[in-house]
């Protein structure tokens, strides 16, 4: 058992920009400690190019930006979400700049200096906040060093959460989240980590596809441990696709910023003739599920490896000083993008659905919040707006660091909790099958369940997944876990989760495209697809969709 004494007020899994904005957010009235489970840096923060959308111009305006998310989200956008996260966009950004991140800036007319902005496909205006191109990094190490000084702040890296501890699986009363069992990756033990509040904030799910943007560790661990615990999971069946990864065998789907269609960049044929006049009268600058759809019509109509995306027609100074970090990936594997196109091809780049949470953060787990990637707030609705992401990040730490600070003096301490039980596995025979498992569950989610499906692919996925559920079920009830087997025991749940998901919905929508419902039902209202776990409790929830009030 492990003493509820040296509990944590609140435990954080997850460190990336709604992770540590949460526990520095917090850290004056709490004991955080918060968790990654591979290098501290390490999630789709770090690796973010583009920015963070905020309206900053004169021109620009809020309804604006709600407008142009709503769009880019195809009906499904909850407008409280949208409106809540647009207005607190500026706060958002002033309160990075202020911690020290480096933003881009540039000299305004009146002598005085503002925040350079890029545009991207959905927006509008000019309202992309930016380091650069590397916009990630710069947030990551800024928040990474401010909670490294914060002395109410413990960061762990190399823990993997396993799974939370719940009182009903403990035959306590109620439903509250009271900690997690947590793999410390470097004595290979799994230790109890007790807390009176648990956010999870462990970013998105596309590595459940053979070629993603994301960085290994994006694979649904909070979404398969939510609903373990009891959660509903929304929307699962909109995986966005990114519409330009480098094309190259070393490149690991390495990304090329919406921004660089934003500052001019256009999408060419083998032949080097354009092709999105073809598609969207916003042609480069459509929604991402538009432009990423049509790149994949073309790439199999044509039988072509990829395309191209060209922005040579620019000059070089401004190409280097807007992109150094994207030049320079590019010149590694052999590309001049100051002179010639670079080949691309889409790759699975954001889960916009997730785990079912209110506008401060709360999951159907008392005292569970879910925030940043992992959640499903309603804010995308079915595709996201280039950009919106860091922002949710940002402005739900803040809405759920103000619900858990109103709630701390009255919060219960967590009962002591039983060890974790390892007397009846033993160390696997057969790491191999662990491996062999990855492959096949991403390859047949590429192949069945990517940018084009249809119910006969679903169906042939579904089968696929239940097999692996039930194998990998058996390994984790007979083996000592590693990270490897908890990766993989979460993406097989996921798999199920987005194949289930994408089966309900009769009909094509934003980023969910079906051969045989190739349009929207427009004759009812469009609906989320909400899936209940078996252990739900029941909890009200609010449907509210379409336009801002
Ligand atoms: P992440 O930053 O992914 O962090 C997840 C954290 O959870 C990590 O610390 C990880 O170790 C931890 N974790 C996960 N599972 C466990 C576990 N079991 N136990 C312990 N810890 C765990 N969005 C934008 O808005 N603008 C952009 O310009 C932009 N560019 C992007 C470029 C790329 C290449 C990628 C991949 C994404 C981009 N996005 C962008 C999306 C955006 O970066 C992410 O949605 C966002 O950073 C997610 O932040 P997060 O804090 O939710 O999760
Ligand atoms: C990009 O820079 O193209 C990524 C932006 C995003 O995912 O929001």
């Amino acid at each position: 058992m492990t003493s509820s004494s040296d509990c944590a007020d609140v435990l954080i899994v997850g460190c990336g920009a709604a992770g540590l904005s949460l526990a520095l957010r917090l850290a004056d009235v709490a004991r955080v400690v918060a968790l990654a489970k591979g290098p501290l840096h390490e999630g789709s923060t770090y690796y973010a190019q583009g920015g963070v959308s905020a309206v900053l111009d004169a021109e620009d305006s809020l309804e604006s930006h709600v407008e142009d998310t709503l769009i880019a989200g195809a009906g499904l956008c909850h407008a409280d979400a949208v409106r809540l996260t647009v207005e607190h966009g500026p706060a958002a950004i002033r309160w990075l700049s202020e911690r020290g991140v480096p933003f881009t800036m540039e000299p305004t007319t009146e002598g005085g200096n503002d925040y350079h902005l890029h545009r991207e496909g959905g927006h509008s205006h000019r309202r992309i906040v930016h380091a650069a191109d590397a916009t990630g990094r710069a947030i990551q190490t800024t928040l990474e060093q401010r909670a490294r000084e914060h002395p109410n702040i413990a960061l762990h890296d190399h823990y993997s959460v396993v799974d939370l501890i719940v009182s009903r699986k403990l035959g306590l009363k109620g439903n509250r989240c009271l900690g997690a069992y947590v793999l410390n990756r470097d004595s290979g033990r799994v230790e109890v980590i007790a807390a009176r509040f648990v956010v999870l904030a462990t970013g998105g799910a596309s590595r459940v596809y053979l070629y993603s943007s994301n960085p290994d560790g994006s694979t649904g661990d909070g979404i398969a441990m939510a609903w373990r615990a009891g959660c509903r999971v929304a929307n699962m069946e909109f995986m966005q696709f990114h519409p330009t990864c480098l094309y190259h065998p070393q490149a690991k789907s390495f990304l090329i910023s919406e921004a660089v269609r934003g500052e001019g960049g256009v999408l060419l044929l083998p032949d080097g003739s354009r092709f999105m006049q073809n598609f969207d009268p916003r042609q480069e600058l459509a929604p991402r599920d538009i432009v990423a759809r049509a790149i994949d019509h073309e790439m199999k109509r044509l039988g072509a490896e990829c395309l191209y995306l060209d922005i040579s027609h620019k000059p070089a100074d401004f190409i280097r000083s807007h992109f150094p970090n994207i030049d320079a990936k590019c010149r590694e594997y052999g590309f001049d993008m100051t002179e010639e196109p670079l080949p691309v091809v889409p790759a699975a780049h954001y889960t916009c659905g997730g785990v079912l949470s209110d506008l401060a953060g709360r999951s159907d787990v008392e005292g569970l919040y879910a925030i940043g990637e992992v959640a499903f707030t309603g804010l995308h609705g079915a595709n996201r707006m280039a950009s919106n992401s860091l922002l949710e990040c940002l402005v739900f730490a803040a809405a759920a660091s103000a619900d858990i600070r109103a709630q701390l003096a009255g919060a219960p301490s967590p009962p002591a909790l039983p060890e974790w039980d390892e007397s009846r596995v033993t160390d696997s025979d057969e790491e191999v099958v662990v491996a062999h498992n990855w492959q096949e569950l991403r390859r047949f989610m590429w192949d069945y369940v990517g940018i084009v499906r249809t119910d006969k692919r679903l169906q042939r996925a579904q089968h696929r997944a239940e097999m692996l559920l039930r194998e990998i079920d058996e390994y984790y009830g007979n083996f000592r876990i590693d990270n490897d087997l908890i990766e993989l025991r979460n993406l097989a749940l996921v798999a199920d989760l987005i194949i289930r998901s994408a089966s309900e919905r009769k009909e094509s929508r934003g980023l969910h495209y079906t051969l045989d419902y190739p349009t929207a039902n427009d004759a009812s209202p469009p609906r989320d697809t909400i899936l209940v776990p078996d252990n739900f409790a029941g909890k009200e929830w609010r449907p509210q969709w379409g336009k801002p009030a």
